[in-house]
């Protein structure tokens, strides 16, 4: 990459070795169930999360939504965190484009929603309230520090989930940064739920495409929905090949962007004008505050960081939160290189 993006791992090219897959890819009518590439892809998603089936989906948005209409009707209820991405930042499409009504509960700061306030948002069976069908969870949490949401945590939710006869979603977009962090294997977090989806297009680096894995009917479900979204592609292996990449290459190193975030994070608490919290720097997405004494806002420091080809995401806001995120193409010089360009931003009005 020619420059030092950490807006959002979504930004990653594909490695050559990606492009070479794609170009050479063994290729067939992806509705007809006849790409052979996207058909290893989807059971090797499958397999590697202990599920039966997988289903690749343009998008973790796409992938998202034909979980959660895949697992309820038109007037159902979802129950999900008011900052989880599924309600925050899907354009409202669990109730735009299915109907479904959500239960938003206000997550703590760790990506964890309290469990008496899941228990307590499970509706009685009563004509007048929505029926309860769908517990989501995010982990790593994007919107909290990228924090993963523990194994003992998601087999509590799902107990209950199991009791009152609710699915349990997983929208695991970095799903294998969390295994990462937590040191557990990414099939033992998504056992305890009904399905789960994870993007090849983030820190896996692959161009595009999602997985949603669960079990076989679910997924013939999850299919059918896809393909009202317009999802049912056709030579689907062209990206499919780039993500079998992905599983084999980039889930084993994705430790290495965990440990630059912290280079990078420790480097940057140390710069003036500059507050965060180097405990909640766990995965490769953290979040820092430029205090009003820095002279600038958020804004003029990502213009400056440009003129340094390093760019953030910032808004004119000194109260609005900049992330942080690491990913394959952001090295250690890289991060050498963005910690003195951040220094030069801010020297500037100190
Ligand atoms: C936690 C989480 N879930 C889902 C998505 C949606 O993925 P996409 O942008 O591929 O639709 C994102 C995107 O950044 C995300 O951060």
């Amino acid at each position: 990459m020619d420059q030092y993006d950490l807006r959002s791992d979504t930004v990653t090219w594909p490695t050559p070795e990606m492009r070479e897959a794609m170009a050479t890819a063994e290729l067939g009518d992806d509705v007809f169930y006849e790409d052979p590439t996207l058909n290893a892809l989807q059971d090797e998603a499958a397999a590697l999360l202990g599920k039966e089936a997988g289903l690749f989906v343009t998008s973790g948005t796409q992938g998202n939504l034909s979980a959660a209409l895949a697992h309820c009707g038109r007037g159902d209820e979802a129950i999900l965190g008011k900052t989880a991405h599924m309600f925050r930042a899907e354009a409202g499409s669990l109730s735009g484009m299915g109907g479904v009504h959500s239960s938003q509960l206000s997550d703590q700061p760790d990506g964890q929603l309290p469990l008496d306030a899941i228990r307590a948002a499970i509706r009685v069976d009563d004509e007048h309230y929505p029926r309860t069908r769908l517990i989501c969870l995010e982990t790593p949490h994007a919107d909290c520090d990228g924090t993963p949401l523990p194994l003992e945590y998601v087999q509590q939710v799902a107990a209950i989930a199991k009791e009152h006869g609710v699915a349990l979603h997983i929208d695991g977009a970095r799903l294998f940064n969390a295994a990462a962090a937590l040191g557990v294997p990414a099939a033992e977090l998504v056992a305890p739920a009904d399905s789960a989806s994870f993007c090849l297009s983030k820190g896996l680096c692959a161009p595009i495409g999602s997985v949603v894995v669960g079990d076989a009917a679910f997924i013939e479900r999850a299919r059918r929905i896809r393909k009202m979204l317009g999802g049912g592609l056709r030579q689907a292996g062209v990206p499919a090949a780039a993500g079998r990449v992905s599983l084999q290459r980039m889930i084993g190193r994705i430790g290495e962007d965990h440990r630059r975030a912290r280079m990078l994070a420790e480097g940057l608490a140390q710069i003036p004008h500059i507050r965060l919290n180097l405990e909640r720097v766990q995965t490769n997405m953290f979040y820092l505050h430029l205090l009003p004494s820095a002279g600038i806002n958020p804004l003029q420091l990502s213009q400056r960081l440009a003129e340094d080809d390093v760019l953030i995401m910032a808004s004119r806001d000194h109260r609005e939160r900049i992330r942080l995120v690491t990913h394959y193409w952001i090295t250690d010089e890289a991060v050498e290189h963005i910690l003195a360009a951040f220094r030069r931003a801010l020297n500037h009005h100190s």
